[in-house]
Parts: C-alpha cells; sequence; structure tokens
C-alpha cells in the first residue's frame, strides 16, 4: 500500500527518478531501481526507476537550451520564478515535512523546518533578485570607466546527501535561479523521494507561472552517471555535499578540468562551556546540537570542553538530559518524539564501531551506547568520557549521536583542542564573560567557517554564509554572498574619450 504521507503529495509507489523537462518524466525501466527504506521499520517506502546514460544526454543538452533563454531574462523577473516555487513549498510544507521525516528519519518538528529553510532561502533569493550588486572602480586613466557586473555561470550540478534532503538542494538551487543558473540535482539514493516530492512541487508552479524549466533531476542507479557528472565540462560548478572522503574525490576531478565546487563536507563541531556559562542554555543546546537529528547533522555538536571547576556538575545534568531525550526516541512523524532512527543499518554499524573503538581507547560510556532492541535502526544517544581529543575516534566524524566529553583547565588550551581537528565547520561558546567570547571570536580564536556564542553548533540561519575551513571544504552557501559562487564576475573598462592612455603609465608611440 502506498504510504498516505506520499500519497497526500500526489506521489505513487512507483516513481521514475528522472525529470526530463518539458513536464516529462522519463520512462526508463532498465537502469535499476533504487528503494528507499523506511529507517524507523525497515519497510521499503517505494520504488524510484534510475536514470539511464540517455536520459543524462537529454538532460543536459536540454539544460544548455534552457540556459540560452534563462541567462536573458531579467533577474527580477526570474526571483519571481523562485517566489512562485516559495509559495508552493509553504502550501506543502506539511506533507513535504513529512516524508522528509519518513524517508530520512528525522523528527516531524525537524523535517517542517528543513522545509521552512527551503522557503525562507526562496524568500531571500527574490530579494536578491534584485541586489546582484558589482562594485564601481575608479579608473586610472582619464575619461575611463571600470565596473564589475556578475553574469550567469550555466549549468550547476546539484549533489546532496541524505541527512538535509531537500533544504541543501534549495539552498544551491534558488539562489543559482536567481543567478541565472540551470540546475540539474542528484540527490542521495537514499532519499529520492523527498527530492521527486519538491521537484514536483517546484516544477508544477513555475509551469503554471508560465516559466520554463530550470530545474532538473536525476537518480543513479550506482555511481557511474555520477562520475560522468562531476568530470563533465559542460557543468561549470558542481555543489556537493557529503562526506569529507567523497568530496575530495570530486574535488579533485572538478579541479582536472578546471571546474569550480562547492564543497559542504564532514564536521567535527565543538562547544565550550566556561565557568560563567548559564548552564540553562548550556545543557539544552548541547543536547540539541548532539542528539538533534539523531547526530546526523553536519553541524552536529561531537565534541564538548567544560570547565574543570564545573565539569561533574555539567555531566551530571547532560546525563540526565539523555535520559529525558530516552523516552522520546521513535517513530519520527510523530511531532511528540525528540529523536528517531539512524538513516541506515550501515550507519549503526558506524555507531557501533565508533563506541566499541571509544571503550578500547579507554572512554568511559556515561550514558547510552547500544543499538535499542525493537525494527529499525534507533540507537540509544551517547556520552563518552575519558578520551584525548587526539583519540583517533574523536579526531573522526561518526554520523551518529556520540559525543566527547573533555575536561579543560585554560580558554587558550580549549581553543586550541576545538582548532585541533581535520574538519573546520561549526564551532560554540557559552559564556557570559565578555573577554572568553571575544577570545573565541577573534583572528586567534575558532578556525571554523561558524563560531557561536551562547547558541549550539547546529540549526544554522539562512542569512548567513554557510560552510567550513579545512576538510570541510571550505565552500560557502545559502545567505550572505555565498550567490557570487553561482555567477561569473567580469569586470569591465569602458573608454569613450578621444585618447588612448595605457595603464601603469607605459608608453607606446607608433
Ligand atoms: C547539514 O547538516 O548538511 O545548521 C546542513 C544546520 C542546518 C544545516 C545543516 N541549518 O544544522
Amino acid at each position: 500500500m502506498t504510504h498516505p504521507v506520499l500519497t497526500a503529495l500526489g506521489l505513487s509507489e512507483v516513481e521514475s527518478g528522472t525529470y526530463l523537462g518539458n513536464g516529462e518524466w522519463s520512462k526508463t525501466r532498465d537502469a535499476g531501481v533504487i528503494e528507499p527504506v523506511n529507517p524507523s521499520n525497515g519497510e521499503v517506502l517505494g520504488k524510484v526507476h534510475a536514470s539511464s546514460q540517455a536520459d543524462y544526454d537529454l538532460i543536459l543538452e536540454r539544460a544548455q537550451a534552457a540556459f540560452k533563454v534563462w541567462r536573458t531574462t531579467p533577474a527580477p523577473k526570474r526571483g519571481e520564478a523562485i517566489r512562485l516555487c516559495a509559495d508552493a513549498l509553504r502550501k506543502h510544507k506539511d506533507a513535504l515535512g513529512s516524508l522528509v521525516a519518513l524517508e530520512m528519519g528525522k523528527s516531524k518538528p525537524e523535517g517542517d523546518g528543513e522545509v521552512q529553510e527551503m522557503i525562507d532561502i526562496g524568500e531571500f533569493a527574490v530579494g536578491l533578485s534584485r541586489q546582484l550588486y558589482g562594485l564601481t572602480m575608479h579608473s586610472e586613466r582619464p575619461g575611463h570607466r571600470m565596473y564589475e557586473q556578475y553574469q550567469p555561470l550555466g549549468i550547476v550540478g546539484i549533489i546532496s546527501a541524505f541527512n538535509f534532503p531537500v533544504a541543501v538542494w534549495a539552498w544551491n538551487s534558488f539562489l543559482a535561479g536567481v543567478c541565472g543558473d540551470i540546475c540539474i540535482w542528484k540527490p542521495s539514493p537514499k532519499t529520492p523521494l523527498s527530492a521527486i516530492a519538491s521537484m514536483k512541487i517546484c516544477n508544477e508552479a513555475l509551469k503554471a507561472g508560465g516559466f520554463p524549466d530550470i530545474f532538473f533531476l536525476f537518480n543513479d542507479g550506482g555511481t557511474e552517471l555520477a562520475q560522468t557528472f562531476v568530470d563533465d565540462k559542460r557543468i561549470p560548478l558542481i555543489s556537493f555535499t557529503g562526506s569529507t572522503k567523497v568530496g575530495r574525490m570530486v574535488g579533485e576531478r572538478v579541479a582536472r578540468r578546471m571546474g569550480r565546487s562547492l564543497l559542504e563536507l564532514g564536521g567535527n563541531n565543538a562547544i565550550i562551556v566556561d565557568p560563567s556559562a548559564d548552564l540553562k542554555l548550556a545543557i539544552p543546546a548541547i543536547a540539541f546540537g548532539a542528539v538533534g537529528t539523531a547526530g546526523q547533522r553536519c553541524t552536529t555538536t561531537r565534541r564538548l570542553f567544560v570547565h574543570e571547576s564545573i565539569y561533574a556538575d555539567v555531566l551530571a545534568k547532560l546525563v540526565a538530559a539523555y535520559k529525558q531525550v530516552e523516552k522520546k526516541i521513535g517513530d519520527p512523524t510523530d511531532p511528540a518524539n525528540l529523536m528517531g532512527p539512524l538513516n541506515s543499518s550501515d550507519a549503526v554499524d558506524a555507531y557501533l564501531d565508533a563506541v566499541a573503538k571509544a571503550q578500547a581507547a579507554g572512554g568511559k560510556i556515561e550514558t547510552g551506547g547500544a543499538r535499542i532492541d525493537r525494527p529499525g535502526n534507533f540507537v540509544l544517544p551517547t556520552i563518552v568520557t575519558g578520551l584525548a581529543n587526539s583519540a583517533e575516534v574523536v579526531q573522526t566524524e561518526t554520523f551518529a549521536p556520540i559525543l566527547y566529553v573533555m575536561k579543560y583547565s585554560t580558554l587558550d588550551e580549549a581553543i586550541e583542542l576545538q582548532n585541533a581537528v581535520p574538519q573546520g565547520l561549526s564551532s560554540s561558546i557559552f559564556t557570559t564573560d565578555l573577554r572568553a567570547a571575544e577570545q573565541f571570536l577573534s583572528s586567534a580564536g575558532s578556525d571554523c567557517g561558524i563560531a557561536n556564542v551562547n547558541i549550539g553548533t547546529s540549526g544554522a540561519e539562512i542569512g548567513g554564509a554557510f560552510g567550513g575551513e579545512k576538510d570541510t571544504g571550505g565552500g560557502r552557501e545559502s545567505g550572505s554572498d555565498a550567490w557570487k559562487v553561482y555567477m561569473r564576475r567580469q569586470t569591465n573598462t569602458i573608454n569613450y574619450s578621444n585618447a588612448l592612455p595605457l595603464a601603469q603609465g607605459i608608453k607606446f608611440d607608433l
């Protein structure tokens, strides 16, 4: 039986995973089948027919043709197209949020929150469509004028991960859309239905508004098409969200063909709790950061540095908070639950493996540390103490709710430890001491792309640029001026004077 959440979105049990443009979904039936599984009970949710090479070729051909039209459409008009998408998403927020919860396994409020991020970035993009500003410069030559303009880039390839199966696409495609680009999306094979539903909602809204196709979709049954995608010279930008391991490969391959890549890779995010911290704020923030989305955000809190003077108190309070969470683990589509399952049985294995490694390295499991004996991929949120920051398992991002709690004595030491990992995505300090906060935010402070004071590491707002340094990949997407990556910058120097002075005072008299 088709799950009612799918029915609510007009999806059936068997779907094509390829949107070819012109309102057409591919009829390919021989390129493999993807079967997304409900992580809460192991049941197959539906069948998605993967895309063929011929589908891919047709998408590229149509995307190239679409770009020729879209790049000359005025940017505010492009903004109008995105406004329609955001409006349509608002209408479908409840149903799409439920599908995200069902297919990915995050809680219903978090699923809805993800759709809200799509709506928010859509609105941001509408405003942006009138603000794609370049600078004007003063020329060193008389009668000359200099300025820069941002032009549409072309086709943007988006490869997204299972943990944010819809929002990350919207961050990229809505900005790229107002920038005049055409987007081709390859979603995670774990969450194809959320992708298909999002495409249907947005493409129907575009069509009803008289807009051309700007969003295409394919699903890869294996990895071959994804590799073709990454290597395709017709795609000037590949935006990749996923593991550092795969992201490194993507970055290297795209660089080899002189393409541009936007990489949003792993995090190993820490919170520092100093002696002046307000624990009424810190404890729930740590719990949400470490346990929210069952530890499957790239911004999840994975390490905690607590000042030695308050260590025992903080640990006891946290363990008590975790015990509360344990009572609310279950079906993520039930809004009463705070934590759902891990997305796959592989993730459960990775969790168990990390717990075993932590113990082998001398770590103590303060709470959790086991899978829950029931159908689905449920595990207990876990706190480990007694390990050094340098322990291999602490240095590694395990996509699961495991928090390593460590003691420190000086803030210098805590900042150094927080920075001493390969990744550089998100970080926070809890303090009411201005000096400590400013030190954390200074050039000698956190080395991450995101550094917060008195809020957790996850749950970033769309208005800021999102991304991180080092093994996190260096990309920035979403707010601020992240739009610039979707455009090509052109510097224009214009001379309507009656002389031809050369720059740098060079004389070239003929
Ligand atoms: C991700 O985990 O891939 O900051 C993105 C957050 C979200 C985005 C996370 N807004 O938690």
